[in-house]
């Protein structure tokens, strides 16, 4: 076939121009290019992929990634069906993924997002570290995000430049709360006992702020309950049991546990009671989530109290991702409140209805 330099010229222009129209239809669909390096999204203002170094903003919202850390008890279900709900009442796609507690996990399932080319892309980080990585590459692919539930380390990424903002509950006044239920539990301020601490997932930032905020308020203000054993049992009921069956056998004299969550400490209390002791009465236990479960050991006395930590936060995360999209300025956390749960004063009777 023979082409003159003039008819291949013309088919060059054509080519530019087909190109061209191309890459608008592209942009306006919310499909900027990350690789090239030089692409921003009409919905992405000012964001040039590949080297953006500053907050994403974003004017409209479609396709929502979700990356959850975990989908393994009742306080993570509840979450998850409270951003699928609000996902679906706010009309946005959602693309749910699950970690299974695995940090390699979840830093692939975000990169998989990330190439998905979502507008938003929502992160419940399963450790503060190991996210941050994953975390900074959206922001470099002009994809906002915003942290729910579980914070990353601020310090490693900044809210306002590295992320939108984080929305979650005050994990460090949950554990002072609790510090205080237990000191309550055991006869107030002047009292000398010990007690164990089953921790969260080692890393995660419930974890790291829930035992701070219990062991400062212990340590100030009732100098006299010592805590003879901290061990971790992974935020799960069977290590909440096994943990606690050997700390007994090391430990006969406690009269006092403090567990991260419900779950660890509905498996202390199978536990306890295996090993001859009467929670409630000999041994006083407190937790922080506010599971049906563990509201009902409160009621019926095995438990003294339950902090709340409240995991429907699909409202709030969606209200603020609204806001976001309007161009309004974020805080750089936007606080879940919390209450605490005790059979005495008809706080735990209250609220049962409505736990999950
Ligand atoms: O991040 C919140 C914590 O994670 C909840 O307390 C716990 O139940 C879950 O595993």
């Amino acid at each position: 076939m023979h082409f003159s330099r003039t008819s291949l010229k013309r088919i060059f222009s054509m080519n530019i121009g087909v190109i061209a129209a191309l890459s608008v239809i592209l942009a306006a669909c919310g499909g900027g290019s990350s690789s090239g390096g030089t692409t921003s999204t009409s919905i992405h203002p000012g964001c040039t992929a590949g080297s953006n170094t500053k907050l994403v903003k974003v004017t409209s919202v479609h396709k929502v990634g979700w990356s959850q850390n975990a989908l393994d008890g009742a306080w993570r279900f509840a979450e998850e069906a409270s951003i699928v709900q609000a996902a679906k009442a706010h009309g946005f796609q959602l693309l749910p993924t699950n970690a299974n507690n695995s940090d390699n996990q979840q830093v692939q399932d975000i990169e998989n997002l990330i190439n998905d080319r979502p507008d938003v892309l929502l992160v419940d980080p399963h450790t503060e570290d190991a996210e941050v990585k994953p975390i900074l590459d959206a922001r470099k692919a002009c994809i906002p995000v915003i942290v729910v539930d579980r914070d990353v380390n601020e310090s490693q990424a900044t809210p306002g430049r590295d992320f939108a903002t984080f929305v979650g509950s005050d994990f460090q006044k949950q554990g002072a709360h609790a510090a205080d239920a237990l000191i309550e539990a055991l006869g107030g301020p002047a009292t000398k006992a010990t007690i164990v601490e089953l921790t969260g997932t080692t890393g995660s930032s419930p974890a790291i702020l829930r035992g701070g905020g219990f062991d400062g308020e212990l340590a100030t203000k009732a100098p006299g309950i010592k805590i003879v054993a901290e061990q971790t049992a992974n935020f799960a009921r069977a290590t909440g049991q096994q943990v606690m069956a050997t700390l007994i056998q090391q430990y006969p004299n406690i009269k006092g546990v403090f567990a991260h969550n419900d779950e660890m400490a509905i498996g202390a209390i199978t536990a306890l009671k295996a090993a001859g002791k009467h929670p409630g009465q000999d041994i006083k236990v407190v937790s922080i989530d506010g599971t049906k479960d563990a509201i009902n050991l409160v009621l019926s006395g095995e438990e003294y109290a339950v902090v709340q930590s409240n995991p429907r936060l699909g409202a709030l995360t969606f209200d603020t991702l609204d806001k976001y999209i309007k161009g309004e300025d974020l805080p750089a956390w936007v606080v879940q409140p919390d209450k605490v749960f005790k059979k005495a004063d008809g706080s735990a009777a209250a609220y049962q209805p409505d736990a999950f």
